[in-house]
């Protein structure tokens, strides 16, 4: 799959779901939001049947995303299943229930994992997620990088929730080689109170985490969403992701199903296309897949920059990143 600016898409993400056992309000905005029913959701044949369809068009790594991908049922018999394609298959979890999960995902293949960790003090996780896990998911965590797995840390630097841990953050990959934690730039969608000043820059995260650390930088994939360093001595590394202050559609190569199945080219594209239904109807989807493809816009949706005074209003007729799966 190219588009009309050359990019070679390879890397499929697949939302399992739009339910999550956590209720971090950067992602889903209300506490008791109106989740998709489930007759709206692909089932896991469906979802066998469009990752075999996307495979055949060259996609050779495929991510499941959420939500959280693990409070589905049948989530054990989706990881086998397209555990039998020849792709890259991994996750993005809160690592709540991963330990359930180990047995299956090793079957499969799974050699990585990346969970959302926002804060390394018990209280505030409690504030950011609205419950009560913290225990857990450190305990998963350390489960995954003991057996061998390796872990990216995902982190949503806010200013005014935790920004102050990016630097404990670092510190965890100085004697982690299978460790790496990625600092995140806030970012605008459906009902998540985003604001630009809210979001920590790029330049900003750099600054504070030279303050006290020695780094240097580190080559990375044309396709990376991160911009890698380790500190001196360091045997993990660390990333950010800077979706705000520097964009890296240029090395964009996926695109991504919603779990009712749609079909959506970027994060910040409002313009999705219903590839369950055409399946459901008996259509044959690939034509559907290529020209809705064959629109994607070089970055961000098309839609303004972030700094725009608009802006705020068009990423809002966006849908929230719980139902998008990042
Ligand atoms: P790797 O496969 O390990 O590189 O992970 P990833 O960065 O693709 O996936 P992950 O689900 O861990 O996402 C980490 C952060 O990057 C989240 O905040 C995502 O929303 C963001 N992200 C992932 N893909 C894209 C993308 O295509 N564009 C933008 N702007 N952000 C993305
Ligand atoms: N801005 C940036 N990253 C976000 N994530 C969820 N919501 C946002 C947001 N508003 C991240 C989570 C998760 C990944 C899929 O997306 O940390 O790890
Ligand atoms: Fe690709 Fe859109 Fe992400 Fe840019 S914002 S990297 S175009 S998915």
């Amino acid at each position: 799959m190219i588009d009309k600016f050359g990019r070679v898409h390879n890397y499929l993400r697949i939302s399992l779901t739009d339910k999550c056992n956590l209720r971090c309000n950067y992602c889903m905005p209300q506490e008791d939001m109106q989740f998709m029913p489930s007759a709206w959701l692909m089932s896991a044949a469906e979802i066998r049947t469009l990752a075999g369809i996307f495979v055949d068009m060259g996609v050779q790594k495929i991510r499941l995303t959420g939500g959280e991908p693990l409070v589905r049922k049948d989530v054990g018999q989706i990881i086998e299943s397209l555990g039998e394609l020849p792709v890259s298959l991994t996750l993005t979890t809160n690592a709540v229930f991963v330990e359930q999960y180990m047995g299956t995902l090793k079957k499969a293949g799974v050699r990585s994992l990346n969970i959302s960790l926002d804060t390394l003090q018990e209280e505030r996780f409690k504030t950011i997620t609205r419950r009560d896990h913290f225990k857990k998911t450190l305990d998963n965590i350390h489960l995954l990088l003991a057996e061998g797995f390796s872990v990216k840390l995902n982190m949503v630097v806010m200013r005014d929730l935790n920004v102050e841990e990016v630097n404990d953050f670092v510190e965890l990959t100085r004697n982690q080689p299978n460790l790496h934690v990625r600092f995140i730039e806030f970012m605008p969608f459906n009902g998540n109170q985003w604001d630009f000043s809210r979001m920590v820059p790029y330049q900003t995260l750099l600054d504070t985490i030279g303050g006290q650390f020695e780094f240097e930088a580190l080559a990375g994939e044309a396709n990376d969403t991160a911009r890698c360093f380790r500190i001196q001595d360091g045997q993990g590394t660390f990333g950010i992701i800077s979706t705000i202050t520097n964009h890296f559609c240029a090395g964009c190569n996926r695109i991504r199903i919603t779990a009712d199945g749609k079909l959506k080219n970027c994060l910040f594209d409002t313009t999705e296309v219903d590839l369950l239904k055409a399946m459901r109807q008996g259509e044959d989807v690939k034509p559907l897949i290529y020209s809705h493809f064959q629109a994607k816009h070089f970055a961000h949706g098309g839609h303004s920059d972030f700094t725009d005074k608009g802006a705020k209003a068009e990423y809002e007729t966006n849908r929230s990143m719980i139902a998008i799966g990042g």
